[in-house]
């Protein structure tokens, strides 16, 4: 695979009011918090910013609202390298916020979410891509479910056109129950990220049953992060594996934990590492994660990922 070559993340950018708690507000009362942050975020802008700190070539695409909030989320990406240029800029609309509640006892995050009037992207926005540009294309499922198949079919369409080496490889996040059901994307994927709400919504009760479950009806590589537990992964024909979590010694923040473990293994997988090194970098570099604030000092891990990937690869497994 041609390294140099961008991975595309679609889907949601909204803004992040991370507020900081010693303990977890009472209803109806007045407390001070220890700061109050505001940062970018959304599923796939999260996984956009992971891989560009790691040393990826990343685009993010979706709809950005043209509100006041523009200069910051346009700045913002521009500081984590991550080209903007292809997305949708809608007037008249607020950018969707998230307020979220950090609460410092255990590091858990409380996400209250709004979008008021921000459109989802539509595939014509998607049609104005050249696809040479794009080695991975990573969709996060959201409730525009009709408008993804439809992009997802494009990117094949294209596949089916040009020779193996040039191929784009498409992964799918879903992680939140939506009124629309998203199922039927897996068969257009190469890879899906399933959450563990998901995988319970679909009445599974752990994460070894889920990556079999879904790998044996969809026929396709599941992915599973269960949280504390650690994360398994499946291919069609091979074994579950599964990776520990890597909890760090105090949990700051958790949000987007599970946008990096996503990161973690794309950047795997484009090195060819097997199943089970992918959900351990993965697992590693979302464990770091929950140990910092934000995804600033995310690039600071890269360092130990980078040296983790070159021993498993002195060590290869096949699976
Ligand atoms: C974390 C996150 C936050 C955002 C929310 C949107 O996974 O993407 O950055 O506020 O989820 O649902």
């Amino acid at each position: 695979m041609d390294t140099n070559k961008t991975i595309l993340c679609v889907g949601l950018v909204c803004i992040d009011l991370k507020t900081i708690v010693q303990t977890y507000p009472l209803e109806d009362s007045g407390q001070r918090t220890l700061d109050t942050i505001k940062e970018r975020g959304g599923n796939a802008s999260n996984t956009a910013t992971v891989l560009s700190s790691i040393g990826c070539n990343v685009e993010f695409l979706g709809t950005v609202a043209d509100c006041e909030n523009i200069n910051f989320l346009r700045s913002d990406c521009s500081e984590y390298g991550i080209n903007i240029e292809n997305c949708a800029v809608c007037p008249k609309t607020k950018c969707p916020l998230s307020v979220v509640i950090i609460n410092t006892e255990n590091g858990s995050r409380t996400i209250l979410h709004s979008n008021k009037s921000l459109r989802e992207l539509k595939c014509e926005d998607f049609m104005k891509l050249d696809l040479k540009k794009y080695k991975w294309i990573h969709f996060e499922g959201r409730p525009n479910r009709d408008e993804i198949y439809l992009m997802m079919n494009h990117v094949r369409k294209y596949n089916n056109s040009v020779d193996d080496e040039d191929k784009i490889v498409i992964s799918l996040e879903i992680e939140k129950i939506r009124p629309v059901l998203l199922d039927d994307l897996i068969e257009l994927a190469d890879y899906t990220f399933l959450s563990k709400d998901y995988a319970r919504y679909l009445d599974y009760d752990d994460m070894t049953s889920c990556v079999k479950g879904m790998s044996d009806e969809k026929g396709k590589t599941i992915f599973c992060a269960w949280g504390e537990q650690g994360a398994a992964a499946k291919n069609p024909d091979g074994p579950i594996v599964t990776s520990k979590a890597f909890k760090p010694p105090q949990v700051k923040d958790t949000t987007g934990a599970g946008d990096t473990f996503i990161a973690g293994c794309i950047y795997s997988l484009c090195r060819n590492l097997s199943l089970g090194n992918c959900i351990e970098i993965g697992c590693r570099l979302a464990g770091a994660k929950c140990g910092i604030m934000g995804l600033k000092d995310i690039h600071s891990v890269k360092k130990i990922i980078l040296n983790k990937i070159d021993n498993f690869k002195l060590d290869y497994k096949t699976y």
